[in-house]
């Protein structure tokens, strides 16, 4: 970090030194009010809103010239950039930021105002809409909406997944997966001492990272989703010989581990409680992973505890 704020320093001064002599200001305070820089007699938008680039402080040579033996603004085309987008950004933003080995395809196209404002902008990082709206100017919307939702998406946190602009990983991501997901999502739960095979490859073989139509974002239905890689538990029989025979239920059937209910005071005797089902706890179904942790365990198989058995029956 600190590497590329010295280059950009010495650069910064240079093009200030640069732009001071050729409009022949000396004052110390850079020309930021129409008195001092005449283009904004006509232009006092550009200084309006909350966030002023920086480089507009430095004058607006920094980034415009005017074309010789053309007048402004009588003539078209009478003022130009010094040079084309994006490179006139690239004289002060250090360019390898922005060609790692993914690259964003309106950052390779240059259209760096696809997405800022080179002036100012009411939104932080100069940004023409707010986030996630922005990115919804090109991603269609509803490929991001699910019956559930990814907390950070629509809280507008893409950056904290994806870099807007270039990232040595695929799908722009800022650190490869399963490690963009640890950013925020506790890592221990998932490097227990038995880790599920499939967790090292990555979240998205069991979940969506935007949205989901099932709970926790899941691709299918819970024990749809296990048995499309394990075809073969669907016979009722691997749940150990059960001593009467019967086949053990893997759904249809509440998990009688899971507390659904709650305490609410007795409105018939004070100072007493009473237990009423909790409406936000509907009573979760028996599931391959009321057995098994589907990410890491301590436990063989990944049991969530040492005797499953004892999980939910008393004599078994
Ligand atoms: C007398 C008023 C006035 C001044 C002073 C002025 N401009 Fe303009 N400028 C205009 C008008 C009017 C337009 C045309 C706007 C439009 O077409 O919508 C314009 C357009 C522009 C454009 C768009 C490109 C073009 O040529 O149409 C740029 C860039 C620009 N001005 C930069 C500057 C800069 C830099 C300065 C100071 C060196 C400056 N202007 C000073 C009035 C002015
Ligand atoms: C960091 C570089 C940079 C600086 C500094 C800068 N501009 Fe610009 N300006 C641009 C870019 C980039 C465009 C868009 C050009 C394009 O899309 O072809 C632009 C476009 C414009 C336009 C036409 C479009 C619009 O937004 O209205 C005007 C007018 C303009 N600039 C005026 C100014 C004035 C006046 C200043 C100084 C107060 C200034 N600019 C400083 C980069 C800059
Ligand atoms: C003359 C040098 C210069 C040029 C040219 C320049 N910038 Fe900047 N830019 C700066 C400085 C200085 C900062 C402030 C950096 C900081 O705060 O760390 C900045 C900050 C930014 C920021 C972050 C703003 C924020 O609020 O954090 C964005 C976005 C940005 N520039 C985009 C651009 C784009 C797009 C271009 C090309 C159109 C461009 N810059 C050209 C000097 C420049
Ligand atoms: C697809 C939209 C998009 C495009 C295109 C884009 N940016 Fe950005 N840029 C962003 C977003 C979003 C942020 C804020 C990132 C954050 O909050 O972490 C940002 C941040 C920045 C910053 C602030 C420093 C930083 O990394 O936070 C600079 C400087 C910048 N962009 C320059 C550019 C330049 C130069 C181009 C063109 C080569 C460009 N951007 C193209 C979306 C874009
Ligand atoms: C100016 C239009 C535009 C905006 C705004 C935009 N994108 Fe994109 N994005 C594209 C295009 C075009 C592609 C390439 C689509 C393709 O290849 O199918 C793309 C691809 C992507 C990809 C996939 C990259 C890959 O290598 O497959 C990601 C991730 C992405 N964008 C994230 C974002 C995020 C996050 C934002 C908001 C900060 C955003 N985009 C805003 C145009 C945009
Ligand atoms: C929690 C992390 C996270 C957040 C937040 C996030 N993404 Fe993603 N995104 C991913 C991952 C991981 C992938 C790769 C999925 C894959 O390879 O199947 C991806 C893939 C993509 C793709 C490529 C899709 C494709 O099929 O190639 C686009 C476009 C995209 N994201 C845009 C966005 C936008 C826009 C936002 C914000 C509205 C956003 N993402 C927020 C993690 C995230
Ligand atoms: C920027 C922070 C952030 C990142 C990065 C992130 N998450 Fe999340 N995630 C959250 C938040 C916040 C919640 C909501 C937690 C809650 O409600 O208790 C959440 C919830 C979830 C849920 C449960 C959803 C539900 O409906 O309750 C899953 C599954 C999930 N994340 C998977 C992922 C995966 C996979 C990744 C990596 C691709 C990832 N997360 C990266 C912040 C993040
Ligand atoms: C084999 C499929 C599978 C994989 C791979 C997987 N998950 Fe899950 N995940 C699930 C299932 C099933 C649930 C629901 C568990 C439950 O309700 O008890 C879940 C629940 C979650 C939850 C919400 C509940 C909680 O434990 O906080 C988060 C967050 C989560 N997963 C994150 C991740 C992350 C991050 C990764 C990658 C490191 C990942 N998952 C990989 C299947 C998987
Ligand atoms: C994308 C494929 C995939 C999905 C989906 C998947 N698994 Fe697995 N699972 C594997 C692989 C690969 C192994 C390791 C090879 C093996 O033992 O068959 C494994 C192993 C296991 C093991 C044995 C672990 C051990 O230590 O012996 C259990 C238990 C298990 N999975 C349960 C589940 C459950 C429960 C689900 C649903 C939440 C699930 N799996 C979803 C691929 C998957
Ligand atoms: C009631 C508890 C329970 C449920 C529900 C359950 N399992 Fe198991 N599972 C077990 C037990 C116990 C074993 C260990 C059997 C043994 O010791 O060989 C096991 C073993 C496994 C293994 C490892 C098999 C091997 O050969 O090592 C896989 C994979 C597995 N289960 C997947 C699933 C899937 C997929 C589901 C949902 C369709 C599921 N389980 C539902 C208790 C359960
Ligand atoms: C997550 C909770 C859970 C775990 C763990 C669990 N069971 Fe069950 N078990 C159930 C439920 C629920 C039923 C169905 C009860 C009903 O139909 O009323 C059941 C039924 C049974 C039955 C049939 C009993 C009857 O009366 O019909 C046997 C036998 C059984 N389980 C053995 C086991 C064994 C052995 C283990 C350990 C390998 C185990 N169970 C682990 C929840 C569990």
């Amino acid at each position: 970090m600190s590497k590329p704020r010295i280059q950009f320093h010495i650069l910064t001064l240079v093009i200030l030194t640069f732009a001071l002599f050729t409009i022949g200001v000396f004052s110390l305070a850079p020309p930021v009010s129409a008195e001092e820089n005449p283009c904004l007699t006509c232009h006092a938008k550009i200084k309006e809103p909350q966030f002023v680039h920086a480089a507009v402080a430095l004058g607006c040579q920094t980034c415009h010239k005017t074309v010789e033996g053309k007048s402004h603004p009588a003539e078209k085309q009478s003022i130009v950039l010094i040079q084309n987008l994006p490179g006139v950004c690239f004289t002060c933003h250090t360019q390898s930021k922005f060609q790692e080995k993914t690259v964003h395809s309106p950052v390779l196209s240059g259209t760096c105002t696809g997405c800022h404002d080179p002036h100012s902008s009411n939104v932080k990082k100069l940004l023409t809409n707010k986030m996630p709206g922005l990115c919804f100017n090109c991603h269609k919307e509803s490929a991001f909406k699910g019956k559930y939702d990814h907390a950070p998406v629509y809280g507008g946190m893409c950056p904290a997944c994806h870099s807007p602009h270039s990232s040595p990983n695929q799908k722009l991501l800022v650190s490869p997966s399963p490690e963009v997901c640890y950013t925020c999502h506790e890592k221990s739960k998932f490097n227990k001492k038995y880790v599920h095979a499939v967790v090292k490859l990555g979240c998205d073989s069991c979940h969506d990272p935007h949205k989901g139509d099932y709970i926790n974002l899941l691709l299918k239905q819970p024990v749809e989703l296990c048995l499309s890689c394990h075809p073969n538990k669907n016979d009722g029989r691997h749940i150990v010989n059960v001593p009467t025979e019967k086949i053990h239920p893997i759904s249809g059937v509440k998990d009688p581990s899971v507390a659904w209910t709650k305490k609410i005071p007795d409105p018939d005797r004070p100072g007493y409680e009473i237990e009423v089902p909790d409406p936000d706890k509907p009573g979760q179904e028996l599931t391959c992973f009321s057995c098994h942790d589907p990410h890491s365990s301590d436990y063989r198989k990944l049991f969530p505890v040492k005797n499953i058995c004892k999980k939910c029956h008393v004599y078994y």
